[in-house]
């Protein structure tokens, strides 16, 4: 039997430091900058997505530390995403893993140039050759995180989740949605172990499904937890999603059959990963994690 919560309580704890060692403190006068990128870093999310990257890395033997320095680019971007998801132009959320939002904490031009400076940290980690010996696999990463955090992943999935406020959707809509907006950044996370260490393509698909199917019930449950969570345990307001008036899996299934479709997709991504042996277990139980999870 696999230990979930102490392999996700280790993998944050190799994740931060590796996170704080990329994202020091200066002095000067863009300490404020750094100040407010490491307010939000280093609030203690769940460290999700850096999970799959140490997971993803472990089936292919990818060192470590290469691993490490992918998955702190993830958060980085995960970061910024979340800072400016909180500004007042988006959800105008005042708390944020617990504490403060890091416009609330600083101010609106502080946190939109926090998030940039967090996204292009999030690139600049993935081309150092620490991160790979191999030039062609360092640009592999860059694409793929761009790709899934642009556009056609998360910014896209953004746009489309403001438009859900305004916008009649129907489930295929709001699947799409989600995908783009929570689904793709999970994706690349899957499966950048496979990128780091060359591994088969049916390798990389099968993290590629699971993670999909990953993503998608998490956003079922997160959508779950505004509707009936604790704001105060979950660390993020609540209720935001009804009072937007905001098409969501739970608007349009009702509370019960988003449930049980998020129970659905957690069984198709565990079969996902059918090819992968008993290593993978720690991904198996994530993905149970995500259904059961209550913040
Ligand atoms: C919140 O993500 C934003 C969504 C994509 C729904 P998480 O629930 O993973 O947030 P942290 O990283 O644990 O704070
Ligand atoms: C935001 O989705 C997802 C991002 C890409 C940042 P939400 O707006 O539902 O995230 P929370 O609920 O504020 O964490
Ligand atoms: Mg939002
Ligand atoms: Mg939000
Ligand atoms: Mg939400």
């Amino acid at each position: 039997m696999v230990d979930l919560q102490a392999a996700l309580a280790e993998c944050a704890e190799d994740v931060e430091r590796m996170m704080d060692l990329l994202l020091p403190q200066p002095e000067g006068a863009e300490a404020r900058l750094y100040s407010a990128m490491r307010h939000s870093a280093f609030a203690g999310g769940k460290r999700l997505r850096p999970f799959l990257v140490m997971q993803s890395a472990r089936q292919f033997g990818v060192d470590r530390r290469c691993a490490a320095r992918v998955a702190a680019a993830v958060e980085f971007m995960h970061t910024y995403s979340l800072i400016h998801d909180d500004l007042p132009a988006m959800d105008d959320a005042d708390m944020r893993r617990g504490r403060t939002s890091c416009h609330k904490e600083f101010d609106e031009a502080t946190a939109i140039l926090a998030g940039d400076a967090l996204q292009a940290l999030a690139f600049e980690t993935l081309v150092m050759p620490e991160t790979h010996s191999d030039p062609a696999v360092r640009a592999e990463l860059v694409r793929d995180l761009a790709r899934a955090s642009g556009g056609r992943g998360m910014c896209g999935g953004q746009m489309m989740d403001l438009l859900a406020e305004s916008t009649e959707m129907d489930i295929g809509a709001i699947t799409r949605l989600q995908r783009l907006k929570t689904g793709e950044m999970f994706a690349f996370s899957a499966v950048s172990g496979a990128i780091l260490g060359k591994g088969p393509y049916r390798a990389y698909m099968a993290l590629h499904n699971y993670a999909q199917e990953f993503g998608l019930a998490f956003q079922i449950v997160d959508d779950l937890l505004d509707a009936t969570g604790d704001s105060e345990w979950i660390g993020k307001p609540t209720g935001r999603d009804a009072e937007a008036g905001k098409a969501t899996f739970v608007s349009v299934l009702g509370a019960e059959r988003a449930r049980s479709q998020a129970g659905l997709l957690i069984d198709q991504a565990i079969t996902a990963l059918d090819l992968f042996d008993e290593k993978a277990d720690l991904l198996r139980e994530a993905a149970r994690y995500v259904v059961a999870r209550t913040k």
